[in-house]
Formats: C-alpha cells, structure tokens, sequence
C-alpha cells in the first residue's frame, strides 16, 4: 500500500520563507511559521565529513561567504560561514542549520517539512541513508511524519531502505513518459515537479492515478488559483503569503 499523506497543505514554505530570508536557514523556518505557513520544504544534504546540513546548492558560493563544493568542506568550516548577509545586511551572521537543528527548531514552531534529498554529485546513496536515518531517530511525535523527496532516485532508495515508514514523493523538473512505472519502483504516493511543463491533462492523468500533485515554484496567485482548478494538490512557494491570501 503505498504512502499518501493527507496531512500536507496546500501552501508548503520552498526553502522556507525564502522571499524574507535567506533560503535553507531557521531565520526562513522562523519567518514561515511567522507568515501562517503550516509546512516548510528544504533542501538536505551532507558536508565532506557526513554531517547533515540545510543546502540548496552544490558548492558554498551563491549563498554563503565561503567558497569551493560542500562535499570537500568539513562541519567545523561550514559552521563558521555567514549564510544571512547575501540575502540581507539584518541577516548578517545568520549560520547554516544542521539537519537536527532545523527539526529542533520544527518542533518548536510546530511546522511539518517536505525534506528534500539533495545530494551533491557521487553522494546520492550515503546522503539518502543518513538523511533518512536522522530522521527517522530525531523527527518529534509532535509533528506530522516528515515527506522524503529527491530528484534522485538513488538517494530515494537508500531512504526507503532506511525508513520505510516515511511518504515519498517522486520529484521531476518534468513530467517523464515512464512515470507509472518510476512511480511504482519507488513506491511514492505523490509527484512534485515544475509548473513550466504540466499540463491540465498530465495533471488529470496523475490524479487518476491516485497520486498527490505538487508544484514548484508558485509566486504568483493567479498562477497558483490556475493549478489549483486543475486539482494540484499543493504548491510550494517563496512568498507564503501571497498565496495563503488567496
Ligand atoms: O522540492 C521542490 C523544489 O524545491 C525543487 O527544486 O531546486 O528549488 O530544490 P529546488
Ligand atoms: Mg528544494
């Protein structure tokens, strides 16, 4: 019987608040619970030296003051760098989050997550693994079971192995001709993909299939209210608040 879970809204946080602050940090999970959001996504992934982290990226530049690929640089070095001050001078300071951190923090502000596996390049299998082992040993009973998703279908394997028990959702920048089939192997129970391809048949397609559909990355309401009447199931977006309003 394959996963669904009923619990996840409509609206879901994309890295949390991410058009407040900077993506990927509790200061994003902070402003989305701030916003009315229920639900955040972000992107998990290890350091060189296997600590889990919130990182969207594979290499520190974009989003940090640190430099090169996060899968040759250590916890020690990571934990150090200013992940707030490219987003903004009132962020200045603000750290990546571990992965154990940010589901602390959940807790606290009682936010569900769609934990995206994210790995960087050849790490796709120890990344599904320890991501799923983190959580399935430090998500709360508060809050609701954590959704697992990749791009990866390795990382979602080894997650599956790891923590059978957690929903999946099969994610794909486009909708691929075999997804019935990719679907099945992973036993996922929904589908996230971009809004830039779909249709409203693909979407009837995925619905009679009996599976959630989620869209990425929604910050425009009229485009969120088109979605919605062709029966997507949630969006995530930068600006929770626009859409919350709708
Ligand atoms: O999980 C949905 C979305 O976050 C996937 O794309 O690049 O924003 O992680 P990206
Ligand atoms: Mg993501």
């Amino acid at each position: 019987m394959t996963l669904q879970d009923h619990r996840v809204p409509r609206i879901i946080c994309h890295r949390g608040a991410s058009g407040y602050a900077p993506e990927n940090t509790l200061a994003a999970m902070r402003k989305a619970a701030e916003l009315g959001g229920r639900w955040v996504e972000f992107d998990a992934k290890l350091t060189g030296d296997n600590h889990a982290i919130l990182f969207h990226d594979d290499d520190l530049d974009r989003t940090t003051d640190g430099h090169g690929k996060v899968a040759a640089t250590d916890w020690e070095t990571i934990r150090r760098l200013d992940a707030g001050s490219w987003f903004g001078g009132a962020f200045h300071g603000e750290p990546v989050p571990t992965l154990s951190e940010t589901i602390a923090e959940l807790a606290r502000l009682g936010l569900g997550a769609n934990v995206e596996i994210k790995p960087c390049p050849g790490r796709e299998e120890e990344t599904g693994h320890m991501v799923a082992a983190l959580l399935r040993e430090e998500w709360p009973d508060s809050l609701p079971a954590p959704l697992l998703s990749s791009f990866s279908a390795v990382s979602l394997a080894a997650a599956r192995r790891v923590a059978p028990g957690l929903p999946r959702a099969f994610l794909v920048s486009r909708i691929p001709a075999d997804w019935r089939d990719r679907v099945r192997d992973l036993d996922c129970g929904a589908i996230h993909t971009s809004h830039r391809h779909l249709t409203a048949d693909l979407v009837a397609d995925l619905k009679e299939a009996g599976l959630a559909v989620r869209v990425y990355t929604v910050n425009d309401r009229a485009l969120g209210g088109a979605l919605f009447a062709w029966g997507v199931d949630g969006v995530f977006t930068d600006f929770a608040d626009r859409l919350l309003a709708m």
